[in-house]
């Protein structure tokens, strides 16, 4: 049904098909009548591998570090990521996750085995950090844990026992294990990857191969569980066909999807040191997850009308080259006004297409590829994306409002893309959110909302900055934070509103 109205970031256009139609006003037009649904707070999920300073040196610090810690964990990141709200976060990988044998990761810390971190970086893993660090981690921050298992090169058998360790009750030999290391009561993990990236890293597979493991997996992890099988390397639609096809539905909860905004896997570029050609490549591939999430989700349509498994975009961000003189494993790179826009385009793309898109997490957490904290040391800096998410978390749950954007395009050279991006909610209270992006490098937009009914007040936030390249450092942390908007005024059931070039806003409606 939401299809029937237009939605942000429909793909590049040429400049030579353009017609004058194209050039209109920006407008923008709730449909507060229409069949709506619930934006999935698990939207807002993230991802923690085992992979550089996400976890050791990132997260965990140990409990005998002169950093605040809580059982080994930063407590600044901990209240930094209390205040973002996440729902959900991912771990141990990513490609780590199918190298993880989980029994490795429990009991006395000095009796664990190490093992040697094969995708990132070559370094020992001493699995100090493990499953009760983790989720005793999940429950510290009210989050809801979501674990990957190993099919890559683990065993059905292995998988249904980290199952029962960490969700049986009654007595069994897992249970008992884990009761022994300490955890009387079971953390009830619901969120469960079947392997991951089974395409590449997690086994090379053909999506017929993978589609009859998936089901030999999931029949031996019991309880009431949600599955998600992995998913598409970005436009691989006959992955997602051919898993659709040969997974019964009562045997999926989830199709997982993986799409990174990049330039070209060859030459990724700069994570700050980039031209405007860099910055309209990326959000060219940005944008593209709007054609992805359709297109996927169409295919999911065919075999399952009612909508009843989740499209999970369980990894997403920006990916340039490692920040120089850094481990080329680490992935370790800093996070511009450019990272800002991609996560507001792209949290407005889920938003829109929330039907099927109720879950993703953006990659990763803390110190890798699109991070929302970087560390060093004793510090710890918040980054643009971060902020983004913090001002977008007012959608978690909400219903969202069916809009129609008719946008201006930001020209690049001979190529378009639209400039303005945007998502509406209304929260359990009453209250409307409308999130605003203008991605174009050198224009503002003045935008027309016209939201059918008649609000007294508008207030918001915006996140901007003189260039593109602009972030926060350890040496000035604040650089970037949103403050307060004054570019929008109501009058009647209008609302106008200018954004600036390359900004984010989001407005509260009463
Ligand atoms: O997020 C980094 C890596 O990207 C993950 O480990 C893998 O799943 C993907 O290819």
């Amino acid at each position: 049904m939401k299809n029937k109205f237009r939605s942000v970031c429909m793909g590049v256009s040429l400049l030579l098909t353009a017609s004058p139609a194209l050039q209109a006003q920006n407008k923008i037009t709730f449909h507060t009548d229409a069949p709506t649904q619930t934006i999935n707070r698990n939207i807002y999920g993230h991802f923690a591998e085992h992979l550089g300073n996400c976890i050791y040196g990132g997260f965990y610090v140990g409990d005998t570090s002169r950093i605040p810690n809580i059982k080994g964990v930063r407590k600044d990141i901990i209240a930094a990521l209390k205040a973002l709200k996440i729902p959900n976060l991912r771990w141990p990988g990513g490609c780590f996750a199918d190298t993880y044998h989980w029994k490795d990761g429990i009991g006395p810390k000095e009796k664990r085995p190490t093992i040697v971190n094969t995708w990132w970086g070559g370094v020992t893993e001493n699995n100090s950090f493990g499953t009760h660090d983790f989720l005793d981690m999940c429950e510290e921050l009210g989050t809801e844990p979501y674990l990957a298992g190993n099919v890559g090169s683990g065993t059905v058998q292995e998988l249904a026992d980290w199952v029962q360790y960490v969700n049986f009750s009654g007595k069994s030999p897992m249970s008992d294990l884990r009761q022994h290391n300490g955890r009387q009561q079971p953390w009830k993990v619901q969120y469960w990857g079947v392997g991951n990236e089974a395409w590449g890293c997690g086994g090379n597979m053909r999506p017929e191969y993978y589609a009859d493991i998936y089901r030999k997996y999931a029949t031996f992890m019991s309880g009431n569980l949600f599955k998600i099988a992995s998913g598409a390397n970005s436009s691989d639609y006959n992955w997602t066909e051919v898993l659709m096809k040969n997974i019964p539905l009562h045997m999926l909860d989830g199709l997982a999807l993986h799409h990174y905004s990049v330039i070209d896997w060859n030459k990724k570029g700069s994570a700050v040191d980039f031209s405007e050609e860099q910055y309209f490549r990326t959000m060219r591939s940005a944008c593209f997850m709007d054609t992805l999430v359709r297109r996927h989700s169409a295919i999911m349509d065919k075999y399952d009308p009612k909508k009843k498994v989740a499209l999970v975009v369980d990894e997403w961000g920006g990916w340039y080259n490692v920040e120089a003189g850094t481990n080329p494993g680490f992935l370790f790179q800093q996070n511009t006004m450019r990272d800002a826009m991609i996560a507001g385009v792209t949290l407005n793309i889920f938003h829109n297409h929330s039907d099927r898109v109720r879950m993703a997490n953006l990659a990763q957490t803390v110190n890798v590829l699109q991070a929302v904290v970087l560390t060093k040391g004793e510090q710890l800096i918040l980054t643009p994306t971060y902020h983004v998410m913090e001002m977008y978390k007012v959608h978690q749950d909400a219903t969202l409002i069916p809009i129609d954007v008719q946008s201006n395009k930001y020209t690049y050279k001979n190529e378009q893309l639209p400039a303005v991006s945007a998502s509406a909610s209304k929260d359990k209270s009453g209250v409307t959110h409308i999130s605003l992006v203008n991605i174009d490098a050198s224009k503002a937009q003045e935008i027309t909302v016209q939201t059918g009914a008649a609000y007294k007040s508008v207030a918001g936030r915006i996140l901007s900055s003189a260039k593109l390249q602009d972030h926060n450092s350890f040496t000035q942390p604040d650089k970037l934070r949103p403050v307060a908007f004054k570019g929008a005024v109501l009058k009647n059931n209008t609302l106008t509103v200018k954004l600036p070039p390359f900004s984010v806003v989001v407005l509260e409606l009463q």
